[in-house]
């Protein structure tokens, strides 16, 4: 595993910025696996720059994204599409039929979990998946559990990711209870993966996903398995690994 430690959380976005920008520039046509949250926003917005600047082009670029509340349609601002679409894709040359995000309208989970597995599948693998990293060590929408999820699946959210996720809503009760999520074993699958990791709230999960046991418990740990793994934080993130 790679691990940067840097300054802060601007310092912590270029870095993620440049590895993405790299790959981008290595194999124009890759396949992006993306991230939502708060902390990918800023390499977000460093890539937009770049893509202002032309530095980079993704008009040859396909994306997956890891998860969508189950329920929310794309036009609903707490939507992950509509997050994709205005923290990225509606600032950078992408063609939008290129990306994809879990069908979060489609209420047979069966249907919407099989159907996303296919398309994943026919994107013929992922070259660089973009990760955050949830409080219990949650990855995608992937929560602690008996064993590793294998593909896309339905998971009930757990209290302490609502909690952590209502910032964003108008109130507790309107946050989903429900998503879907990219399965462990297809993050896992990923060529390389990139995960960044900021602010004191995540020092405690990065050194227990990172230097702890591997388990289920913890789905970040898996990570530990994964032959090509970046991972990015500003210090207070890594304040346990340096
Ligand atoms: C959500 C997303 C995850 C993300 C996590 C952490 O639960 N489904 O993909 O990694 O939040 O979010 P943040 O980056 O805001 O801490």
């Amino acid at each position: 595993m790679k691990v940067y430690c840097e300054k802060d959380y601007d310092q912590a976005s270029r870095r993620a910025a440049n590895i993405i920008a790299a790959q981008v520039l290595l194999k124009p046509e890759c396949v992006l696996g993306l991230a939502t949250g708060s902390t990918p926003v800023g390499a977000y917005k460093e890539l937009i720059a770049k893509c202002e600047k032309g530095e980079i082009d993704f008009s040859k670029v396909r994306s997956v994204n890891l998860d969508e509340y189950k329920g929310l349609s794309p036009e609903n601002d707490q939507s992950y599409r509509y997050f994709m679409n205005t923290n990225l894709f509606d600032h950078i040359n992408i063609d939008k039929n290129n990306t994809n995000v879990p069908n979060g309208l489609e209420p047979d989970a069966d249907k919407a979990c099989a159907d996303y597995d296919k398309i994943i599948e026919s994107m013929g693998g992922v070259d660089l998946q973009l990760l955050g990293l949830g409080h219990n060590g949650h990855i995608a929408f992937n929560e602690p559990a008996e064993e590793f999820s294998k593909g896309t699946n339905c998971v009930n959210l757990t209290q302490m990711t609502i909690d952590a996720n209502a910032r964003f809503f108008e109130s507790k009760d309107e946050v989903p209870k429900q998503a879907y999520t990219m399965g462990i074993a297809s993050i896992m699958q990923a060529k390389k993966i990139l995960i960044v990791a900021c602010g004191e709230d995540k020092a405690e999960i990065v050194k227990k996903a990172f230097t702890g046991p591997i388990t289920p418990q913890v789905p970040a740990s898996v990570l530990q398995l994964h032959p090509d793994v970046t991972l990015v934080g500003d210090a207070a993130a890594m304040k346990y690994m340096v």
